[in-house]
């Protein structure tokens, strides 16, 4: 090895300049150092091909967007045509690669929020239809899903005009919410001609350290509770055909197959008011304990994978009969219908005009059924001592459709040539 005077010389001269301030810049991190990234989940992946779409039984990441828009289109034509745009970036979003570069004079292809290269980081894209579409058009009204409706307002809610409805919702979901913002400005770029924007939510969940076994445990939400504890195994294919999923024979039209219903809900939460409520009072509320999440009626090793026996408690004496969890799945073998697919993210919109926090839950549902789904189980929770902390101020109904099973189908594919048929 040279370690000759020659080198050594070089060493020395260059170390005041440029190979001293290149390690100690590595050693120590200045102010403006962006947070570490991580490559491997920026390089998670989901399909986007299959039977169903993606982002309702894959794993929800960490951050979440609803965005509702209206669409000017006045023929099936430009139905087709936006259906197909919107696939093709779809594809390209979450599957992630280089963007183009093109001419400086022209408006750059991307808006550069990811860099040169779009990485997938788990990016999903949910399409789903509202009711207020399929009534506008006399070629798709006779094809509306059987249950679609517009969403009514429950005697607790509050809506906001402005934050309900909408002819299609995407939802965007990914490990950071830079890479569902790029998505959305995309989306909104490149389909400007159709996409009238109505209201957008943001939302995230916080990561939480896998216990020793492997398991993660539920996240929490603004109320400090572990939220997703009961919702139902996500793995099982055959209990997502019964919960989730549009089947034949199902009284759907056809084209439905393998969609599901979507009920987006934006719902405040009265969080000062919570965290001055006494810790008994917030687990008879929900009807579970704060911290491990565990159901009511469990020992001290109880977790919240534990399911509660309401049979032994008949007259809720231990999980009270108006807690959360009891009424909105009383366990019972006429109830098991009513099972809905939760997937919800926080919110927080800063400061309300009272100066109270603008804090809540970006709640999201999927279900075979839209009535014996979220209609029943809100329907059961009217009411419910909750209310105090809830109040329901945004979203509704969507159709969700079944998935692009491969290159050269689009979003839509089988209602539109349905429409074509009619
Ligand atoms: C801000 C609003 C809400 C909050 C903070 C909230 C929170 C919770 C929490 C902490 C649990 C217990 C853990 C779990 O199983 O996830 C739970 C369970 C549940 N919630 Fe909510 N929830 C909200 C709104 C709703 C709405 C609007 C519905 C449907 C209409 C709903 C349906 C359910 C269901 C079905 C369960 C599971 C019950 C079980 O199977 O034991 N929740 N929720």
């Amino acid at each position: 090895m040279n370690t000759g005077p020659n080198r050594r010389l070089v060493l020395i001269g260059l170390g005041a300049t440029a190979l001293t301030p290149l390690a100690s810049r590595a050693e120590q991190a200045q102010v403006n150092d962006a947070p570490h990234g991580n490559a491997g989940t920026a390089a998670q992946r989901v399909e986007f091909y299959g039977r169903h779409q993606a982002g309702i039984t894959t794993p929800r990441p960490a951050a979440g967007i609803v965005a509702s828009f209206d669409l000017a289109i006045t023929s099936l034509d430009d139905f087709e045509r936006m259906m197909r745009m919107l696939t093709e970036r779809a594809v390209f979003l979450t599957q992630g690669g280089e963007v183009p570069e093109r001419d400086p004079k022209l408006p750059p292809a991307d808006s550069g929020l990811l860099g040169p290269v779009v990485a997938p980081d788990n990016q999903t894209i949910t399409v789903s239809l509202g009711n207020s579409l399929f009534e506008r058009f006399d070629w798709l009204r006779p094809l509306k899903p059987a249950h679609l409706q517009q969403m009514v307002q429950f005697p607790n809610d509050a809506l906001i005009a402005s934050l309900c409805h909408g002819d299609m919702t995407i939802q965007f979901c990914a490990n950071v919410q830079d890479t569902n913002i790029h998505a959305l400005r995309d989306l909104m770029k490149n389909l400007s001609e159709f996409l009238v924007i109505r209201w957008v939510q943001e939302g995230d969940v916080p990561p939480v350290v896998p216990d020793a076994d492997g398991s993660t445990p539920s996240a929490r939400n603004f109320l400090g509770f572990r939220d997703g504890s009961a919702n139902p195994d996500s793995n099982d294919a055959k209990l997502m055909e019964d919960v989730v999923w549009i089947g034949p024979g199902e009284g759907e039209p056809a084209w439905a197959e393998g969609g599901s219903y979507q009920v987006v809900r934006l719902i405040r939460n009265m969080v000062e008011r919570w965290d001055r409520t006494p810790l008994q009072e917030q687990e008879r509320d929900f009807g579970r304990r704060k911290m491990s999440g565990a159901p009511l009626d469990g020992g001290p090793d109880t977790t919240e994978r534990d399911v509660p026996d309401y049979s032994k408690d008949p007259e809720g004496e231990i999980t009270p009969l108006d807690s959360h969890i009891r009424l909105a799945n009383p366990r019972t073998p006429e109830t098991e219908k009513n099972l809905i697919l939760r997937r919800a993210f926080n919110y927080t919109n800063g400061v309300l005009k009272n100066g109270q926090l603008d804090q809540g839950l970006l709640f999201i549902c999927y279900q075979a059924d839209l009535e014996a789904g979220f209609i029943t189980v809100q329907n059961r929770l009217n009411g419910e001592v909750m209310e105090e902390y809830f109040k329901p101020i945004g979203g509704g109904y969507f159709f969700t459709l079944p998935g692009v099973t491969g290159p050269g189908d689009f979003l839509g594919s089988g209602l539109i040539s349905a429409a074509r048929a009619l």
